[in-house]
């Protein structure tokens, strides 16, 4: 258990918008900062920080919070690990409770074993430059190869000792549990022998968008060896090969600034692009480009720029990749290297300065580079270049713009001297062809999902009932007005007609707190929030808007559930768009909000009343149903009557309000 105290200061001094500045790309919009959303796939961006209340919020997803409920999204760690993460980001001390055995041992996997795979990089660094093994052997492998010392500790290298089980005992020895030894991969259970999985090898740590290590590459040294030349940490829990990029912790800040991401295929290609000065640069690992990868890039830039090797594999590969990125609404471009060399060998060969002439030089634009290519192929024989033809459209009817689509095919048609209209032609007929398969997929699944049970659909979100939309208002009207002082209207009660005609009222003006209103008004009636989320955020506030004390959202954070903190950011979110959408609207917007207040606060708390005295009427109504003795009845008929009366009190109040 973390101390309080420590809560306190992480929340003290983390600030939301550094903390996502790490994932998201932001950009100022008036008070707020604004970016493309992390967890859903966008056109324009919806995705908002305010450093002022140290809240986000995601309007594409509906998501939002504070600092930790975002690490939780979108790092899917749980509570104690963002605060963990957050007291390392910011150098701050973690005090703990004493820890019983049994609380250790209830620490989640995910946590072993992040540390086991924190152990295990600090380990094999130190095997690489502090034994004499690893630095003759892993070291002098290194240099050969030319990468230099800065480079090998930008990206944490390691190297595995050739021996049976060196780290396992090592982590052992440390009192890591086997258990998480060999749920990381790092260790192998062979006949109830422990052996380690990466042995003699140079180790790649591969880092998460935040740097935390998810799993290693391991290269053998010498390639005359008959096993594979790499191995890498199995799929677990925690690695997942598809939603990783190997780099982009090292990469992610210079691409955000290029707005530019390249994409090579090897742990030493993105090593030699950082070392000759290149560092927007990330490695699908040698596995094909996945959706998720691209997703990845795409919180960070629109632009891809693919480079690869001038053999064939790579090439057919790599087509396959590009039209995964257009169909992800992201600009893609192509580079492609000299015969027999890889980014890695190339990026070596040539100074930096010479590196960058030939990327400036030699990117192609993907409609050029796939027409070109495929030409080669198909020389003079027309039926080949109908092919041709055809494939080009279906990789431009894949992306998502219009507009885009049709400067590809201009561009298209002068290049391979064609007609527009032949072309355009052409992708109508590809845009039906997808179309049709659209149409058929979805009606295959909707016959699926009638023949499934319909249990397993999602419990949707319950709508706000009216009782609920009023108890937030309350809430969001003490957020953001709780001490300002409002001019009400309010009324003496002259005459209370024997007839249940209206009663006799006379209106007046009188200075009040808007909290202080509330929280008389609500006293009154001693009205209770049916909403429990309400009903805690209104405990929490009120004590001090009576107090006359500002809300610092940000202080009340600790407090709060993640639900709670959602809810809050909702709410203050939602006054931000408000004011964001229209500048001209929003000085309108503000003024007459001011002037109305005090009528606002009135008509919340009316309309809320009324409906809480109407909830207690039903219910009186019903016990006189079920009770059967006549005192009991006589009991409850009066307590009907007393809130008749006030449910007419306050519902003339209501409609007299003007
Ligand atoms: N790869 C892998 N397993 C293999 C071969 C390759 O996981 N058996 C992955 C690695 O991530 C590797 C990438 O595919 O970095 C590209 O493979 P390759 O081009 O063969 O390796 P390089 O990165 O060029 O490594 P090196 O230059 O050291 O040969
Ligand atoms: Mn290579």
């Amino acid at each position: 258990m973390i101390k309080r105290e420590t809560i306190e200061k992480i929340f003290d001094t983390a600030r939301v918008e550094e903390v996502i500045g790490d994932f998201v790309n932001l950009k100022r919009a008036g008070s707020n900062l604004k970016g493309y959303s992390p967890f859903n796939d966008e056109k324009t961006p919806s995705f908002m920080v305010s450093p002022s209340k140290q809240i986000w919020k995601d309007f594409s997803s509906g998501k939002g919070g504070n600092v930790i409920s975002f690490l939780m999204e979108q790092e899917r760690m749980t509570y104690p690990e963002a605060l963990r993460w957050l007291a390392k980001r910011y150098n701050i001390e973690i005090e703990e409770e004493e820890q019983s055995a049994e609380d250790k041992q209830k620490q989640t996997e995910r946590e072993a074993m992040f540390l086991v795979l924190e152990f295990a990089k600090n380990w094999f660094k130190s095997q690489l430059f502090d034994t004499d093994t690893g630095k003759s052997v892993g070291l002098g492998y290194f240099k050969t190869r030319g990468f230099r010392q800065e480079t090998l500790e930008l990206f944490e290298t390691g190297f595995s000792p050739d021996r049976h089980d060196a780290f396992t005992r090592a982590a052992l020895d440390k009192g890591f549990k086997k258990e998480f030894l060999i749920k990381t991969g790092l260790t192998l259970e062979r006949n109830d022998r422990l052996i380690d999985r990466f042995r003699g090898r140079i180790m790649f740590p591969i880092h998460s968008l935040s740097g935390r290590v998810l799993g290693f590459g391991g290269r053998i040294l010498d390639s005359s060896k008959k096993t594979a030349k790499y191995i890498n940490s199995p799929e677990n829990e925690i690695y997942h090969k598809s939603k990783i990029l190997y780099g982009i912790y090292q990469a992610k800040q210079q691409i955000v600034k290029d707005d530019q991401c390249i994409l090579v295929e090897g742990y030493t290609d993105v090593m030699a692009f950082h070392q000759a000065g290149i560092k927007n640069t990330v490695a699908s690992s040698g596995t094909a480009l996945t959706v998720e990868q691209i997703q990845l890039i795409k919180r960070l830039t629109k632009n891809i720029l693919v480079i690869f090797d001038g053999d064939r594999a790579g090439i057919s590969a790599a087509l396959r990749g590009i039209d995964m990125i257009l169909e992800q609404g992201l600009n893609v471009k192509v580079l492609l290297l000299p015969d027999g060399e890889d980014p890695d060998s190339f990026s070596k060969k040539v100074s930096t300065d010479e590196l960058i002439l030939y990327i400036a030089d030699n990117t192609q634009d993907f409609i050029n580079f796939k027409a070109a290519l495929l030409q080669k192929e198909a020389q003079n024989d027309p039926v080949k270049k109908g092919e041709l033809i055809r494939n080009i459209i279906e990789s431009i009817a894949k992306i998502p713009n219009a507009i885009q689509q049709e400067i590809y095919v201009k561009e298209v048609a002068r290049i391979m001297a064609i007609s527009e209209q032949a072309l355009f032609r052409e992708l109508a007929l590809v845009l039906k062809g997808i179309q049709r398969r659209v149409e058929k997929d979805t009606l295959r699944k909707k016959q699926q999902e009638t023949l499934k049970p319909v249990t397993k659909n999602k419990p949707e979100a319950p709508a706000l009932n009216r009782r609920d939309i009023l108890e937030r208002e309350i809430i969001k009207l003490l957020l953001l007005y709780g001490t300002k002082e409002i001019a009400v209207e309010d009324w003496d009660i002259k005459e209370i007609p024997e007839d249940n005609s209206e009663p006799v009222i006379e209106k007046f003006m009188r200075n009040t707190i808007v909290a202080d209103e509330i929280y008389k008004q609500l006293q009154e009636d001693e009205m209770q929030f049916s909403n429990p989320v309400f009903k805690k955020l209104y405990q929490l506030i009120i004590p001090k808007s009576l107090e006359r004390q500002e809300i610092d959202v940000a202080q009340l954070m600790p407090e709060l559930s993640e639900e709670e903190s959602r809810l809050v950011s909702d709410i203050l979110m939602d006054e931000e768009k408000y004011e964001l959408a229209n500048w001209a609207d929003r000085q309108i917007e503000v003024k007459s909000k001011e002037a109305t207040l005090g009528w606002h606060v009135m008509d919340v708390l009316l309309n809320l009343r009324r409906l809480l005295i109407q909830d207690l009427i039903n219910e009186q109504k019903e016990s006189l149903k079920d009770s059967d003795s006549e005192s009991k009845r006589i009991d409850i008929f009066n307590e009907i009557k007393d809130y008749l009366f006030l449910f007419r009190l306050v519902s003339t109040k209501l409609f007299r309000l003007a």
